[in-house]
């Protein structure tokens, strides 16, 4: 059985990735921020993953006003990096898992989460700055496939961070229920704390960063209920892109190990926050299933009879 190990938070400032195409990482402000993801890309090549979700958001690369999926499940064979203006960035392709992408759609779908599924698109900095990272700067590919799931937090109305919690949980079951033995790390990624225009352009609020990575680590429920516009007051309007670290945390045991945190500002506009959660070592094998709520077990059930349902309809049409 595929299982999730792991969970990853990470900001995506653009200007990261500028940093490293234009070779500016050892420059003493950027060295700062790099400095902060030595040890996160040491414990990366140890944990080799076998798949990485990448939860993030598009910047009107891929999709613009004209469509805008909630959350958009990337099903395809491999996601070309867009070009945002720039050109495309100087980073593989991102290759993906169009077998377990294709199990994780039926399943969260069947579990009553409405995925969008992509068959085609390109990634921009969001996907690919966390990427950089964790993985480094590889030449010709990721050391491992992605499932890129995109979640709309840049038009009015983004999904509540307790929709984003839930559907980290739907996911878990997806993986869970995938037969082939795959280690899967997921990453929440965007954020911290940033407002990039009007009158509080440049906000950064550390004190409340700080408190969303705590409860992120030992009381993520807390986060759910936190309003959006508690996320625009106090992290800006651009802070809003945090409630896609929930759909990780989601996908998470309720209790976690904190092994990795780094906290660091400014970067661009932003503050830039990152931390590694694993899934408690000593429990797995032996845990329970997480979601096992009414919903949760009502959710597996339905999706049995669905998939019941799709064998026959198959076998009919066999006949
Ligand atoms: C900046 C941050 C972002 O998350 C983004 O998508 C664009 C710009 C910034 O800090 O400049
Ligand atoms: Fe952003």
């Amino acid at each position: 059985m595929a299982k999730i190990i792991a969970g990853i938070g990470s900001s995506h400032v653009p200007a990261i990735g500028a940093a490293l195409d234009n070779g500016k990482t050892e420059e003493p402000y950027w060295k700062r921020v790099f400095s902060g993801f030595e040890k996160s890309k040491e414990w990366m090549a140890k944990t080799k993953p076998d798949v990485a979700i990448v939860v993030y958001n598009d910047h009107a690369s891929a999709f613009s006003v004209e469509m805008i999926p909630t959350f958009a499940l990337g099903c395809a064979a491999e996601f070309p990096p867009a070009d945002e203006g720039w050109g495309p960035r100087p980073v593989p392709v991102v290759k993906g898992h169009p077998a377990l992408a294709a199990h994780i759609a039926q399943s969260v779908i069947l579990d009553e989460f409405d995925l969008t599924i992509v068959n085609k698109m390109e990634v921009d900095h969001g996907l690919t700055v966390p990427m950089n990272l964790l993985f480094g700067q590889p030449k010709d590919a990721w050391p491992c496939p992605v499932i890129p799931l995109a979640v709309n937090v840049v038009m009015y109305p983004p999904p509540t961070g307790h929709r984003c919690y839930m559907l980290g949980k739907a996911l878990r079951r997806a993986v869970e229920s995938y037969p082939e033995d795959l280690k899967v790390v997921i990453f929440g990624t965007g954020g911290l704390s940033h407002q990039i225009s009007g009158p509080r352009a440049g906000l950064i609020n550390s004190k409340w960063d700080k408190s969303f990575l705590d409860n992120l680590s030992k009381d993520p429920k807390k986060l759910t209920r936190i309003p959006h516009l508690e996320y625009m007051r106090e992290a800006g309007a651009e802070g809003i892109e945090m409630v896609m670290w929930l759909i990780m945390r989601g996908a998470l045991d309720d209790k976690v190990d904190e092994v990795y945190r780094f906290y660091t500002v400014p970067a661009s506009n932003t503050a830039v926050g990152h931390i590694i959660l694993e899934n408690a070592r000593k429990a797995s094998g032996t845990r329970k299933v997480a979601g096992k709520s009414k919903r949760g077990s009502a959710g597996k059930s339905r999706q049995a009879a669905a998939r019941t349902s799709i064998h026959r309809i198959a076998s009919k049409g066999t006949r």
